[in-house]
């Protein structure tokens, strides 16, 4: 099945997503119209995930060359939009994309260019999330070979926070090959890491696994390492906010003891990575910013009450100090191969060099 948009536009061309915070227990959409409510959904995480928030980005500044299209205001504009989350480079490659289209442009064509480039990036999107999960589909197939006798029924796949459509226009990266797989009847089996502390495994992965009728289990962050070790894991299969010219890679807290565990116990691990968030300008993992979000995160949590209303509760007691990076960076060594739209490649510095070379 072809998973819906998560970024639509509707018949008078208004700009609608739904607002992830209300996930899972209330579809509520919203409407996007300007600078401000893009900046605003990016860093509320009202939208989330790399790819999506490239997107958002790309209309931000739309709306803001609508307003003003001068030099000044497209500069002022690109670096408000850029600051609004620091680590997935999607964002940076969004408006990059979309400024560099406009700038030799008369500024009474900008606006409009800037929208039209904002919609090629989105349809761009879901072709390359279809390939990405068409190669991954292609290796967990091959994977199923090499177990079975070994072991029979569906293939494991454990998935750290939400790589999914919600995080993209539609397919997703990580979880992509799971709707393609549905497609024709391939059995697998989704571990879901909850993916404290906001939750987007438990939230967002399982919503959106259960939309389409993936059979998928939500498994606490740490319950991961028991279950590889108990033969009950055949792949790993993440998605990525940033990734280094060499290979490593910045992706949701958690990913890289993940990628640990799999490395101990033999399991392939895979990095589902459109080749817009290699960033070549990032030598190293060193070199990746990595956001501190409010410790607020971590002390409480939301979710919903018996009776049908949402609260929020606290989790730590009241004066412990709570600290949150949002990312975390997982050296090359560990990643079996990085899946980009082009195919799989070893990450490492001359398989990324090649792959720009070659696209
Ligand atoms: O903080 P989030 O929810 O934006 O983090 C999302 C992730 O870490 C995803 O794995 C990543 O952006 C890849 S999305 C295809």
């Amino acid at each position: 099945m072809t998973p819906a948009r998560t970024l639509w536009l509707d018949e008078r061309s208004r700009v609608l997503t739904l607002d992830q915070t209300r996930l899972p227990f209330e579809q509520v959409t919203i409407e996007l119209d300007s600078l401000a409510s893009c900046r605003y959904a990016i860093s509320a995480m009202q939208v989330r995930g790399a790819p999506l928030i490239g997107a958002v980005g790309a209309y931000g500044l739309a709306f803001g060359l609508r307003h003003d299209a001068s030099d000044e205001a497209l500069q002022h504009d690109f670096e408000d939009l850029l600051a609004s989350r620091p680590t997935a480079v999607n964002l940076r490659w969004a408006l990059q994309r979309v400024a560099d289209r406009v700038r030799p442009l008369p500024s009474t064509a900008r606006a409009a260019a800037a929208w039209h480039e904002a919609g090629a990036i989105c349809e761009e999107d879901v072709a390359c999330n279809r390939a990405i999960g068409s190669h991954l589909a292609t290796l967990l197939r091959a994977q199923a070979q090499r177990r079975d006798g070994a072991r029979t029924g569906a293939l494991d796949v454990l998935t750290h926070c939400n790589a999914g459509r919600l995080a993209t226009i539609a397919y997703g990266t990580a979880l992509a090959p799971f709707y393609l797989l549905d497609e024709i009847g391939f059995p697998v089996h989704v571990w879901v890491d909850e993916t404290r502390p906001r939750n987007q495994g438990a939230s967002l992965t399982a919503w959106e696994l259960g939309q389409a009728g993936v059979a998928h289990t939500v498994i606490a962050d740490n319950a991961g390492g028991l279950l590889m070790m108990q033969g009950r894991v055949d792949a790993v299969i993440v998605g990525c906010d940033r990734v280094a010219a060499n290979g490593d890679v910045a992706n949701k807290v958690g990913t890289y003891l993940k990628a640990l565990a799999a490395r101990a116990h033999g399991i392939p691990f895979y990095v589902a990575c459109p080749s817009s968030t290699i960033d070549r300008s990032s030598a190293d993992a060193a070199a990746i910013e990595i956001e501190a979000r409010d410790a607020r995160e971590l002390s409480h949590v939301r979710g919903r009450l018996a009776d049908g209303s949402s609260a929020e509760v606290q989790v730590i007691p009241d004066g412990s100090a709570a600290f949150n990076p949002a990312f975390d960076l997982t050296p090359a060594a560990l990643v079996t191969a990085l899946v980009t739209e082009h195919g799989p490649i070893p990450a490492t510095s001359a398989a990324i060099a090649a792959l720009f070379a070659e696209h």
